[in-house]
């Protein structure tokens, strides 16, 4: 089969954020440390009526819904997520409950986690099985999903929640290039979940993203490699037209654009430095490893690389910015907020690079072509036009205030546990057809319903 890819997409996340502005006020930090330093405007959350089941259910019932899909045309659903409610129950299991009403259920696949890295194995596993002898002529459908919450503190605002859903077939607009996947994986304690009865994770900030940023130089090295194997002619960064990061925080994502001008002025040869990167030369004895901290280069480079930040990168932070990390669905938020970004035409035949990361730590560069046969234009104009659709709930949502947000996540993380359980969020304030948690019985079996 040719031209495996996402043939639709669905984006979710929360009806309500808090204002980053706000939140810098509120938590009594420097102004403009979360706005400017971070790069973030607001912050997605959930109240105690959502959690992963709701957010994937949500996404998939939308994709389903807008896309007008036949159930029994579907072989294999994955999840992507590391927000755990249950140490064996898969979130897949759940949205079987969709399946299973249309009597469909014959359909492979189950969730996969490693922090914000599950979504992309995932949809690798999908796009693989599309590929394989497996296959039996069906679709699948991937869902990334997460909700970040971090404990009172410095990482706190870079938190987020949100799902993205993606149906994968083949003679998709948007096509996944074969062999040249790039990945880099080791031990790191950077981020990680080992309190089970806590929904936040243990985060230590700097080394996540000193390992970020060297997952990130491996990743495009070998990427580069690979892409010349067979195209000579690829010249990293500057061959492709969009280059999507995950996002923890955006600031984050602007610094890395610039890692890679760092990572393309080392590997160009001394000699022919200065017509490529003119005034630059100071840094030619630099290493890699140096300088994940290293305000010169990063400021270097950073400014270096503006334009090219503008053009490949920023069109892809719009919904990082108004909604926060999405941790499984950040990169491929990234990925709807550049698609919406352009028209169909300004899309056809362009190349993306996409970097994902997930602590811990997994992380892989990889591509996709904007296919410019001219059947597949309309099935990407749809894709598009579903995906404004979905994104115009960005400005229907709620400000809440500091305060608020701070009560709803006193009050999530007091009843992480409690079974049975009620919750009291509102159900008023949700988007329509969001589903939501209606209680846990004394089984801790969770009752949803759809709004
Ligand atoms: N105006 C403008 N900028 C400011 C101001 C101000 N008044 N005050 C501070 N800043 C800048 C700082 O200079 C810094 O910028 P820099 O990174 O360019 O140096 C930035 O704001 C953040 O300030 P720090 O003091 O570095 O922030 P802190 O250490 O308190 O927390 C951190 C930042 C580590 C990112 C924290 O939010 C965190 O731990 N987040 C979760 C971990 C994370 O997201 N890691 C990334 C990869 S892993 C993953 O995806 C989960």
């Amino acid at each position: 089969v040719d031209n495996v890819g996402v043939l639709a997409m669905e984006i979710y996340f929360p009806s309500q954020y808090v204002d980053q502005v706000e939140l810098e006020k509120f938590d009594g930090v420097a102004e403009g440390k979360y706005t400017i330093g971070l790069g973030q405007s607001k912050m997605g959350f959930c109240s105690d009526r959502e959690d992963i089941n709701t957010l994937c259910f949500t996404v998939l019932h939308r994709l389903i819904e807008n896309n007008n899909i036949d159930l029994r045309d579907i072989g294999r659903l994955e999840v992507g997520t590391e927000t755990i409610i249950d140490k064996s129950k898969s979130v897949k299991t759940f949205l079987m409950t969709l399946f299973a009403k249309e009597g469909v259920t014959d359909i492979e696949g189950i969730d996969t986690t490693n922090a914000c890295y599950g979504g992309t194995a995932a949809l690798f596993n999908a796009i693989n099985w599309v590929e394989s002898s497996s296959w039996d002529g069906r679709k699948a459908i991937v869902i990334a999903g997460d909700i970040a919450v971090y404990s009172k503190g410095p990482a706190r605002p870079t938190g987020g929640a949100g799902a993205v859903a993606m149906l994968i077939g083949p003679d998709a607009p948007l096509v996944f290039d074969r062999g040249v996947r790039a990945s880099y994986m080791r031990h790191a304690y950077d981020f990680y979940k080992p309190d089970l009865s806590s929904e936040f994770p243990y985060v230590d900030g700097k080394l996540s993203i000193k390992c970020y940023l060297s997952a990130l130089d491996n990743c495009y090295q070998l990427f580069c490699e690979k892409m010349k194997r067979k195209d000579p002619d690829f010249k990293g960064l500057l061959s492709v037209d969009g280059m999507l990061f995950h996002s923890p925080y955006c600031k984050l994502v602007q610094k890395s654009l610039g890692r890679l001008c760092f990572n393309d002025f080392l590997l160009t040869p001394v000699e022919q430095r200065d017509g490529f990167f003119p005034g630059l030369s100071q840094f030619n004895n630099y290493k890699l490893e140096d300088t994940y901290f290293d305000r010169d280069v990063e400021k270097a480079f950073m400014a270096y690389s503006q334009s090219l930040f503008e053009e490949k990168t920023k069109p892809s932070l719009h919904i990082a910015r108004q909604v926060g990390n999405m941790y499984t669905a950040s990169l491929y938020g990234g990925l709807v907020s550049y698609l919406i970004s352009k028209s169909p035409d300004q899309l056809v035949g362009k190349k993306f690079a996409l970097f994902s990361y997930g602590s811990g730590l997994a992380s892989t560069m990889y591509s996709i072509n904007i296919c410019n046969d001219v059947s597949a234009g309309s099935k990407l104009e749809k894709l598009i036009n579903g995906l404004h659709k979905a994104v115009k709930f960005l400005d229907e949502r709620e400000s809440v205030e500091p305060t608020m947000f701070s009560n709803t996540m006193d009050v999530r993380t007091k009843n992480y546990h409690t079974a049975p359980y009620e919750p009291s969020g509102s159900i008023e304030a949700l988007f329509p057809g969001t589903y939501y948690l209606v209680k846990i019985d004394e089984q801790r079996r969770r009752i949803y319903e759809r709004k």
